[in-house]
């Protein structure tokens, strides 16, 4: 029988409610950058993968942060079903991305074509992190590793799907609204509609319902809210299992737990968002890094860091003269070499105004070693387990 999942209402003077109040003022504040868009968007690219390996990190996924910046540095990346995981979660960010707006229906199709992405080409339990029935849900019971809770029976399923699609489809108050997203992410995960994937498909969901309750995040398309999670796998199991009495306090508890997690993924991309912040505390120490491991040389140096001190963080090959390169034969050769060391990029496809490059570059590791002394690694990832 399906009947409606009511949502508690916290006390008025409550951490949760101040949280909820805080993340209101966000909701509607365009994620603005005042920083080069290319520069904007190599961040965002590292971030993703940051997130995405995360993700995948708590399903046990043993790809280490640096062997994996080490393959993104040196492409090819080695195609074994760990990449898969990774990519699938990539592919997925890009069909939310694309499918979804304030207008679109969390249907049951939306979930069903978001959970085949994110297990496609993954071998089937019991022996990998695929799907039996990729899209459906399953036809069996199921337990959760690591976890004493145990899902629904099967066959009442159905009903608690309907009910949870209703849940994230109705019309909420708008002080409500936050709070459904936390309560629909223990939801789905306490009915467990999948075989497989529940976890990477919930923290999925939250991008989706974010975006659909008019969050800037895909303007600001660097947040994939899953990195809230990734930090403390431990405390996350822990808190989604005092929520499995589903009675209101445990529930109000989680979403306190869930909400407080978002708040501080929106400060950082704030900050991230902050030119000189990204100049100060990012690059020109990332560069600094590149030299000191002579991964670059001093002229190098001396180029990129100019060109990173510069207003729109870029260089054309006719300012060479301050580097002593004075023929325009030096230039262009200099430039060519610079491009080819993946340590600049055109910002137009043939154009002749460059930026730095840091993403696909051996930049990358500066750059790694940066975001994690001003604390947007999770110290997890760097742990050979
Ligand atoms: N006590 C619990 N109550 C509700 N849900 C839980 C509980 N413990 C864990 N979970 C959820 O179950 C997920 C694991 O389920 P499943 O293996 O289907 O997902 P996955 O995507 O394959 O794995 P992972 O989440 O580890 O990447 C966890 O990520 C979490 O979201
Ligand atoms: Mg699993």
């Amino acid at each position: 029988m399906q009947t409606k999942i009511i949502l508690p209402s916290p006390q008025w003077n409550s951490q949760l409610t101040s949280l909820i109040l805080e993340l209101e003022q966000i909701r509607t504040k365009r994620l603005y950058s005042t920083i080069q868009s290319d520069i904007f968007f190599q961040l965002k690219d590292i971030f993703q993968m940051l997130e995405t390996l995360g993700s995948s990190r708590i399903e046990g996924n043993h790809t280490t942060l640096a062997e994996y910046v080490e393959q993104i540095i040196e492409k090819p990346i080695v195609n074994d079903e760990q990449q898969t995981e990774i990519g699938n979660l990539r592919s997925a960010i890009d069909f939310i991305e694309n499918h979804t707006d304030e207008t679109t229906k969390i249907d049951r199709a939306y979930l069903s074509n978001l959970h085949q992405i994110v297990v496609m080409g993954l071998t089937p339990p019991p022996n990998g992190e695929g799907s039996k029935n990729p899209g459906e849900l399953r036809k069996h019971n199921v337990q959760i590793k690591k976890s004493d809770h145990t899902p629904p029976d099967f066959i009442a399923l159905q009903d608690n799907f309907d009910e949870f699609i209703e849940l994230i489809n109705r019309y909420h108050n708008t002080q409500n609204q936050l709070l459904m997203v936390a309560i629909a992410h223990h939801r789905c995960a306490y009915i467990h509609p999948f075989d497989n994937g529940n976890g990477r498909m919930i923290r999925l969901l939250d991008y989706v319902l974010l975006i659909k309750l008019g969050f800037n995040v895909k303007q600001g398309r660097i947040l994939n809210p899953s990195a809230v999670f990734y930090g403390d796998r431990d405390a996350y199991y822990d808190n989604l299992s005092i929520a499995d009495s589903l009675n209101d306090k445990d529930i109000l508890n989680w979403a306190e737990y869930f909400l407080s997690g978002l708040k501080n993924e929106f400060k950082k991309i704030d900050t991230l968002l902050n030119e000189s912040y990204v100049r100060d505390k990012l690059l020109l120490p990332a560069l600094r890094f590149t030299l000191d491991r002579q991964i670059i040389n001093q002229l190098e140096y001396n180029i990129l860091s100019y060109l990173v001190k510069q207003e729109k963080m870029t260089i054309q090959s006719k300012e060479f003269d301050i580097f002593g390169i004075n023929s325009s034969a030096q230039k262009t050769r200099m430039m060519n070499k610079l491009k080819q060391n993946r340590l600049v990029k055109a910002i137009k496809k043939g154009g002749r105004i460059y930026t730095i490059n840091f993403y696909n570059s051996p930049i990358l590791r500066g750059i790694i070693k940066a975001l994690d002394e001003n604390g947007f690694v999770a110290d997890f990832l760097n742990k050979n387990e």
